[in-house]
């Protein structure tokens, strides 16, 4: 098994403590994640997942619990969190409105050249990154920011951060405010950056959407709390009425199965594509259709 990159213990954390607007978002949170593992963090609005990741690149520093981050202790005040940040890239909910440079190949240049690498280097790295967000380096790096879709926005926000190269991803929120095609896209490049570039992801997000199929493992936080965890199949497979009491909403599909099983029809309720709940119900309905098993339909 891979070596644990990020470990999390008992993590607390309170927004403007000591203040009568004290609020604790973070009441002991346990959170590991190995190298080269897409793990997607879940649960409703407010329930601390970004205040948590941002503690994995020092933006915020452990309050109570341990943060260990790669061979990095947070606890310790004098971790060196500018060597942090080379390796741990963290891309806050909505970038696209954090775009500064007027030029786009200036804005995917910044982080680069702020290592200190050489003109060559940057632009290397800038070109492969643009590239691999699917927007040609030629076309795009003179656009100016202002002009571009909200969905290519993204994209180039997305570049700024693998211009640096990082070993480990964070992505807040990534498909949030985007259109289905944007959405499609951004989950295939996701599906890359773990295939080909063997990036460590945390994908965070508010809810059972597509980016989950491409996770090892998910944690679903409530409360300040992680409160299930498992694979997706594990997590699709709870109860609807269980998964609403976190605020997560099953996809249609695995909705039907349940539904179809409370009804009494002998079909697995972990389907999470509609061609596995396709067959699984034809399956139980006699019509063919082999029965599958997690590891030969699974959705990664
Ligand atoms: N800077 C802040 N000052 C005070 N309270 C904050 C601050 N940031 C977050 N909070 C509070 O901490 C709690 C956790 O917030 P957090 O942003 O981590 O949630 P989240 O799970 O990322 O939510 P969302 O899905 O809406 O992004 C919320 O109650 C929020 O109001
Ligand atoms: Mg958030």
């Amino acid at each position: 098994m891979s070596e644990v990159v990020v470990e999390v213990r008992g993590l607390e954390h309170t927004y403007m403590r000591g203040t009568p607007m004290e609020a604790p978002s973070l009441k002991g949170v346990d959170f590991d994640v190995r190298r080269g593992e897409t793990v997607a963090l879940l649960g409703h609005t407010g329930c601390g997942k970004s205040t948590l990741v941002q503690h994995l690149n020092g933006l915020l520093r452990p309050q109570k619990g341990r943060v260990r981050v790669l061979e990095y202790d947070l606890n310790d005040p004098k971790v060196d969190v500018k060597a942090l940040r080379r390796r741990v890239a963290l891309l806050f909910q909505n970038p696209e409105a954090q775009l500064f440079e007027r030029y786009v190949g200036d804005d995917v240049a910044f982080g680069p050249r702020q290592l200190g690498l050489s003109r060559e280097e940057v632009r290397a790295r800038v070109r492969e990154a643009l590239e691999a967000v699917g927007l040609g380096f030629e076309a795009f790096k003179d656009r100016l920011t202002f002009t571009l879709s909200g969905g290519e926005k993204r994209r180039v926000a997305l570049a700024g951060v693998l211009a640096l190269r990082p070993e480990i991803l964070v992505l807040d929120e990534p498909l949030a405010g985007l259109d289905p095609a944007g959405r499609r896209h951004l989950v295939e490049l996701i599906r890359r950056l773990k295939s080909e570039w063997g990036l460590t992801l945390i994908l965070v997000s508010h809810d059972l959407e597509d980016v989950v199929l491409l996770a090892d493992r998910c944690f679903v936080m409530a409360d300040g709390r992680v409160v299930l965890s498992g694979t997706p199949r594990e997590i699709f497979s709870q109860p609807p009425a269980r998964l609403a009491e976190f605020g997560l909403q099953p996809p249609a599909v695995t909705a039907a199965v349940h539904a179809l099983a409370e009804a009494g029809l002998g079909v697995r309720r972990d389907c999470l594509t509609v061609d596995e709940a396709v067959s699984e119900i034809a399956r139980a309905l006699g019509m063919g259709g082999k029965p599958w098993t997690s590891s030969s339909c699974c959705a990664t």
